[in-house]
């Protein structure tokens, strides 16, 4: 939409499992907050809502470990998450959560006008189920294999590595989360939201319209569910932790917490708002979701489609995702402890706020993952923040304080007006990188306005200027055009920098007239502090320490039971040199090797093919053991087998002799 006539903004709701850390900042808190924060200063008329998603498994598969009820689990997470982002400067209109009872009714009368319509198919299919827990195993009760990444440790309902949705039987080797058992299939009943039939009845050409709308990473991912085909996908669950499914028949049945929790978005503005109907269903009302990768497909596919088959609502015309952060180089992990806890660094930096934010949005995830470390966090705060905005502040406040007694003085002649035009071309800039979500763009253009204060200071160069004729005149219209460009930049930097900007407005005392001539400004106090190095010391140490606590324990084999050394002499062990190695078709973990034991050359089949790639093996010597029974894999005899050694991690190395030997050589 052009220029539609309100804005209603979301920013995809937090699980209510844990507190945030700075990869759920920089995935949609932060990019939605300025986006908002810019609207809101344009005067737009805008609604921001969030809160927590307190349904799912992820809730109570942490209440079960620490021994509480779900609720307990999500009382406690909302006011650590609502009080981080309040105090980190995250404005919402409403922050709500999704276990509120006017969720519930909300979420139960859009199910309900579902089933009425007749848009679910109801179907009784058998789910897996662990008979010693005596429960079905939906979404992230399920573990196992991804098919289509490979990753060991993919849900039921999401692969975390690739981003892929998935079903239960989709896992390669599932497991229980609950006892690790190997799930059996039991007959249930449930609702599906046919997507197989929405895909063709309009999503095809929906998202089709979205091609030069949606960035190119979002609208791709989108592209190739599409393009696989979706699939139904069963809107209840046979669990007892969620929204009760309103209908006769589903007794203990809850709904699918993907079904429910965007449907918070519109409860959380019906919470706070008479007139919701007119911000969801107006179609002067254009509606954006933020979010992180891992959503795109429940915001541009699934809601989309529960959307349109209630019939009344709009539906979204952004969905700004953003990919992963990682920090030092690693994926951050909640369950692994390696991340930077939002509450945590306030505690540590406190009223370092527009800090974080700064560094957050230079190297925002927007189009490709990117990388926080500490080390760059410092350099970004001094050499940028410090040593370019600061320091143009305080020059400014300090030289109009030596030369003008702190008063603002008039440059009645409009000198230097090509400096002026310049900062409004950058403003607009700014401006209209913003609005195309490009962030990172946005606050490097922002900051090229300081940059551009800066050099004016340094060419005009007040402290030379004031010793000429006319000097005290000059340098007035020097310093009036200087506290201009630092009101103009208070005033666009508010929704990147909202902390600095106040700050700012007070420093010029423009909060209520904006910057007027002989009005006095405030004594200069800094905008920023360096951050030392044994601060970022401090924090690596720390990250280190999380990590460590939470490396798994090491645990040794059992020493097995003694045997003669008859026994021993029975086997028969030779060094060998592979000479040719192979991938076996269709074994994802074979190899074939063949192995030159001095006297012949055997065929042999070893599991080693995910820790080898087979031309790295070929001249490589391990010990055989030669008079194993031969054993057929895959239609090809093995003769014997390669000695390897498996460290702690899985990992295979080779146990050789440590110079060259001739094959054949005897191990005794
Ligand atoms: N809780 C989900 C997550 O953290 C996001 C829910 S977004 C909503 O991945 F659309 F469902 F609200
Ligand atoms: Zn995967």
């Amino acid at each position: 939409m052009a220029n539609p006539k309100r804005h209603l903004v979301t920013c995809a709701l937090p699980y209510a499992n844990g507190p945030l850390h700075i990869g759920h900042i920089a995935g949609c808190f932060l990019p939605s907050d300025i986006y908002v924060r810019h609207l809101k200063q344009l005067g737009k008329d805008v609604l921001f809502v969030c809160g927590t998603d307190e349904h799912g498994v992820p809730i109570t598969l942490k209440a079960k470990k620490e021994g509480v009820t779900p609720q307990d689990v999500v009382d406690k997470n909302y006011d650590i998450i609502k009080a981080s982002l309040e105090t980190w400067g995250i404005e919402f209109d409403n922050f709500s959560r999704t276990s509120r009872p006017i969720h519930h009714e909300t979420a139960k009368d859009f199910f309900k006008t579902l089933y009425d319509k007749g848009v679910f198919a109801e179907e009784t299919t058998e789910q897996f189920y662990d008979a010693e827990a005596n429960q079905f195993l939906a979404d992230r009760y399920i573990v196992g294999e991804c098919p289509n990444c490979g990753f060991d440790n993919a849900y039921g309902d999401q692969c975390e590595n690739c981003g892929r949705t998935l079903s239960p039987n989709e896992l390669i080797n599932p497991k229980s989360a609950l006892t690790g058992n190997k799930p059996v299939k039991k007959e249930t009943k449930n609702w599906f939201l046919p997507l197989d039939k929405l895909q063709d009845e309009f999503l095809n050409d929906w998202v089709a319209t979205k091609k030069d709308v949606w960035k190119p990473h979002v609208y791709g991912q989108c592209m190739s569910w599409l393009n696989d085909g979706l699939k139904p996908r069963a809107m209840t669950r046979d669990l007892d932790w969620g929204v009760p499914v309103p209908i006769d028949g589903a007794e203990g049945k809850v709904m699918y917490v993907w079904f429910d929790a965007p449907i918070g978005y519109i409860s959380a503005t019906k919470e706070i708002n008479e007139d919701w109907e007119t911000w969801w269903k107006d179609p002067e009302s254009e509606l954006t979701h933020f979010l992180g990768k891992d959503n795109i497909v429940f915001h541009t596919i699934i809601f989309p489609a529960m959307l349109k088959s209630h019939g009344e609502f709009n539906l979204p015309q952004y969905v700004p995702a953003n990919e992963f952060l990682n920090l030092e180089g690693q994926k951050l992990s909640t369950s692994r402890n390696h991340a930077v806890w939002l509450h945590e660094y306030l505690e540590d930096f406190p009223g370092k706020e527009d800090e974080l934010r700064y560094v957050l949005t230079s190297i925002m995830p927007e189009s490709k993952d990117s990388d926080f470390s500490w080390v760059d966090f410092q350099a970004r705060v001094n050499n940028e923040l410090v040593a370019i905005l600061g320091n143009w502040i305080n020059r400014v406040m300090v030289l109009t304080h030596k030369f003008c007694d702190g008063i603002v003085p008039s440059n009645n002649d409009q000198v230097d007006q090509s400096v002026i035009e310049e900062a409004d071309a950058l403003i607009a800039k700014v401006n209209s990188m913003v609005e195309e979500f490009k962030f990172r763009d946005g606050l490097s253009d922002l900051m090229n306005l300081a940059r551009l204060g800066n050099k004016y200071l340094q060419d005009t160069a007040p402290w030379h200027a004031i010793k000429e004729d006319n000097g005290q005149q000059r340098v007035e219209q020097i310093l009036n055009v200087s506290l201009r460009l630092a009101s103009k930049f208070a005033e666009s930097c508010g929704a990147f920098l909202p902390h600095t900007a106040s700050k700012l407005k007070h420093m010029l005392n423009t909060n209520d007239a904006g910057l007027m001539a002989g009005k006095s400004v405030e004594k200069p106090t800094l905008l920023f502090a360096k951050i030392e190095d044994e601060e970022i010391q401090k924090q690596k140490e720390k990250l280190e320490a999380q990590s460590a606590s939470n490396e798994p324990e090491k645990t040794f084999e059992p020493i097995k039971p003694t045997i003669t050394f008859d026994d021993f002499s029975k086997l028969d062990l030779r060094v060998g040199t592979i000479v040719e190695a192979t991938k076996v078709p269709k074994a994802d973990k074979l190899l074939n090797l063949l192995v030159d034991i001095g006297l012949e050359k055997r065929t042999i089949l070893s599991g080693i093919a995910e820790h080898f790639s087979p031309e790295d093996l070929v001249g490589k010597q391990a010990v055989v053991v030669t008079n194993l029974a031969p054993r057929k894999m895959r239609g090809v005899e093995s003769n014997g087998m390669l000695l390897m050694a498996e460290n702690l991690e899985g990992k295979l190395v080779f146990v050789a002799p440590v110079e060259g030997i001739e094959p054949g050589s005897i191990v005794r």
